[in-house]
């Protein structure tokens, strides 16, 4: 995948955008011929900028992010991101074999870290999630909201300036989900990460977002977006977060009207 730099005048590379998402759309062979899920979708994020996707069910968010992620590739134009980035899904995908520390040291190995370092920088990132102690814990002892945090840190062991998130927190309870809504806004704002997160969650999407942008569905394209100047902490219950949320979630009903969905 190239890589968007521009060269500064001290010959340090400086990235323009994270990700840029030019002129995308994505079509896939159905039982009724070619289906078009993604039209013409163009989206910058910016450096330490952090970005929701907002959509319906089945409108291609997940789509978009697996493009942005390099798994698969646009039917039409073009995607570069800052360095390959790091992905966080639904599902934790750690693997149970392995413990908590050994899943991180894992993305570790394959970034190239020596051995002897491994073991140390897998536990600050634990202390970063907040799991301190937890190194040797094997996977099923975890609770739900601990395996996202070990897979937040592993996402992180990658030293990518890009996480992508795809619903990372809808399997969990609303609470363990806010005490995470509050880690990843504290680590975003402590490494200065970019994030692009999808989630179908009007609420959700406010509470963390800069921005959040509406996709429309069947096809998938840019519908309205909206900055987020809410000051951080911010809280789901907040009058503010509410308010963005009632007028979002009138959009992305309208949306769902026209396309006859649910
Ligand atoms: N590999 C594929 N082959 C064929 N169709 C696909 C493929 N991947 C996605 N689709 C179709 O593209 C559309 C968008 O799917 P996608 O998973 O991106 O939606 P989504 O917005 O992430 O939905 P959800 O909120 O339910 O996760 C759906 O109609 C889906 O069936
Ligand atoms: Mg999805």
């Amino acid at each position: 995948m190239a890589t968007t730099l521009a060269k500064a005048a001290d010959g340090m590379e400086t990235a323009t955008s994270a990700a840029r998402i030019e002129h995308v759309s994505k079509s896939f062979a159905g039982p009724a011929g070619q289906q078009l899920v993604l039209d013409d979708i163009s989206l910058d994020v910016a450096p330490g900028e952090f970005v929701t996707l907002l959509g319906a069910s089945g409108c291609g968010k997940s789509t978009l992010l697996n493009l942005v992620a390099g798994l698969d590739r646009p039917s039409a134009g073009a995607i570069t991101t800052d360095g390959r980035p790091a992905l966080m899904f639904q599902e934790h995908a750690l693997f149970p074999w392995l413990s908590a520390g050994k899943n991180i040291e894992l993305a570790l190995k394959l970034r190239g870290v020596p051995k002897n370092e491994r073991r140390g920088k897998a536990e600050e990132l634990l202390e970063l999630v907040r799991l301190g102690g937890a190194h040797g814990k094997r996977v099923h002892e975890l609770s739900g909201g601990m395996r996202q945090r070990v897979a937040m840190a592993r996402a992180l062991a990658q030293e990518s300036r890009l996480l992508l998130m795809d619903e990372p927190f809808a399997a969990l309870d609303a609470i363990t989900r806010d005490v995470l809504h509050d880690e990843l806004t504290r680590i975003w704002r402590e490494t200065g990460l970019s994030v692009l997160f999808v989630t179908h969650n009007v609420r959700e999407a406010v509470r963390l977002a800069q921005r959040v942008v509406l996709l429309s569905s069947r096809p998938g394209r840019i519908a309205r977006e909206w900055t987020v100047g809410i000051p951080h902490p911010r809280r789901i219950e907040d009058t503010a977060v509410a308010e963005l949320s009632v007028e979002i979630t009138e959009e992305l009903r309208g949306e769902i009207r026209r396309h006859g969905q649910h």
